[in-house]
């Protein structure tokens, strides 16, 4: 078994890096944190991505891979190949300072990596709870972590080792600019792979964990909407797949992929099989070939933590797409040089609002930018979806999302954010 020497990015975007070795094949995971469909060169000239750009069209851009409305569910469901709701992760993501972390109960993607032969690093964000150790990367199945427990880290933020939260500090973000230093990270990866004489033996599979954030300048446009919304802008991911295995090159894939399905399509790639009862389906020979999907269906999410209000869901078959309840704040449709909102929105309190009890039907293929509610036209359509969404629904785990607890101060633990609180 060979292990495969770590490389360190880290910017604002880059946060997440699985990168696993053995033969066959090398697989590297590649994670951008909030990374919006607008914010990559190969769509927008005017984003600087040419690394980027390059290993996407070496292999096939992904037209229709889906992943959760914010971070914390979507790195549960790449690790578990289980939706969030099932985990009660399905509200937002954890908060530092809240005791609790995804289930132990959840075999993570590594584990079974490791059960294979292969040697496990995780790179950059984890935010899937560090309260105690067990809830670590190192615990689930990584052999080493070098990186970060909570939301985010950057050359801006590096305040964050005295616990402060870069929100506090009113520093000004540059999307574009982030971009292409994560760009410019990738690219060095790429060079190490060649560098070491494996770059034609790895897979590699990049995706954002969720749409980009437009407060903070990412940009879906067409989509409608952004991070924190049921909308495609929230939820249809920047992803691609490139390298050993993928036969396909130059080329767009449009059949349906959700992030669930990336825990089974890399454990299949790596020569693996996972358990057939989980919420991922193998896509890897659809990938690997370009051939259709083996998925029609899947849940956006489904969080109704605050039922006096209303929860949301959001579920599609086929061409169609159902939205029940409140789809979050940001409902436009963003150009790239939009601006003007408020720093101060709280997405915490936006996911949900208040009596939203209304219900609305798209058809994605005729309408991918979601400019025609049809649910007063097709009202059998939408009892049709609203049916497959309670079978969903009744398998719900009530969302765990604690009160903040005070034993995870910083101060306590020599400035850092540490295990062994909960
Ligand atoms: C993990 O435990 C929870 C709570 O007991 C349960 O609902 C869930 O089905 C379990 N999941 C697995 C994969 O064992
Ligand atoms: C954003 O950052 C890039 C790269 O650092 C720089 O070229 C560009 O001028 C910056 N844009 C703004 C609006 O500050
Ligand atoms: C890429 O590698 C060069 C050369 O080692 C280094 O100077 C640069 O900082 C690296 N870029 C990033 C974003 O890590
Ligand atoms: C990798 O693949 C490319 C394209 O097929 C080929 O030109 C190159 O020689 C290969 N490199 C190695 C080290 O096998
Ligand atoms: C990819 O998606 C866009 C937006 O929905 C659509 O215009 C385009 O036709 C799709 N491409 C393919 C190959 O399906």
């Amino acid at each position: 078994m060979e292990t495969f020497a770590s490389f360190i990015t880290c910017s604002i975007f880059v946060h997440f890096l699985l990168c696993v070795s053995a033969k066959p094949p090398h697989i590297l995971f590649i994670v951008a944190d909030d990374l919006g469909w607008n914010d990559v060169g190969f769509r927008n000239p005017d984003v600087l991505t040419p690394n980027i750009d390059k290993l996407a069209r070496s292999g096939m851009i992904l037209n229709s891979s889906y992943v959760m409305p914010v971070c914390t569910p979507s790195r549960n469901s790449f690790m578990t190949g289980h939706y969030a709701f099932k985990s009660g992760l399905q509200h937002l993501a954890i908060n530092p300072q809240q005791a609790t972390c995804a289930p132990l109960n959840y075999t993570f993607l590594p584990q079974k990596l490791k059960e294979l032969g292969y040697a496990t690093h995780a790179i950059g964000k984890w935010h899937l709870g560090f309260c105690k150790w067990e809830c670590t990367p190192t615990y689930r199945g990584f052999d080493t972590f070098f990186g970060f427990y909570n939301d985010q880290e950057d050359y801006y933020t590096l305040s964050v080792a005295g616990g402060k939260d870069f929100r506090d500090n009113k520093v000004p973000v540059n999307a574009t600019g982030m971009v292409t230093a994560m760009d410019e990270a990738i690219g060095n990866i790429t060079k190490a792979l060649k560098t070491k004489g494996i770059f034609n033996d790895t897979l590699i599979i990049f995706t954002t964990d969720n749409g980009g954030a437009v407060k903070f300048a990412g940009n879906n446009y067409p989509l409608r909407g952004g991070k924190a919304t049921l909308f495609e802008g929230g939820t249809r991911a920047t992803a691609f797949v490139t390298g050993a295995g993928i036969q396909k090159f130059n080329y767009e894939y449009s059949g349906l992929i959700h992030a669930v399905d990336w825990m089974p399509t890399v454990l299949s790639a790596a020569g693996g099989t996972a358990d057939s009862k989980l919420d991922g389906i193998d896509q890897w020979d659809s990938l690997r070939t370009a051939r259709e999907s083996k998925r029609n269906e899947f849940i956006y999410n489904i969080d109704d933590f605050r039922p006096e209000i209303g929860g949301h869901a959001a579920i599609r078959i086929g061409d169609y797409k159902l939205i029940d309840g409140y789809p979050g704040l940001h409902q436009g449709w963003y150009k790239p040089d939009h601006v003007g909102y408020d720093l101060n929105e709280d997405v915490s309190t936006n996911c949900m609002r208040p009596f939203f009890d209304k219900m609305m039907l798209f058809n994605l293929q005729d309408d991918p930018n979601e400019h025609v509610d049809l649910s007063r036209k097709h009202p059998d359509i939408v009892k049709k979806l609203k049916s497959r969404l309670e079978y969903y629904h009744n398998q719900i785990v009530p969302a765990n999302f604690p009160k903040n607890s005070a034993s995870s101060a910083p101060t306590s633990y020599g400035g850092f954010w540490s295990p062994g609180w909960c």
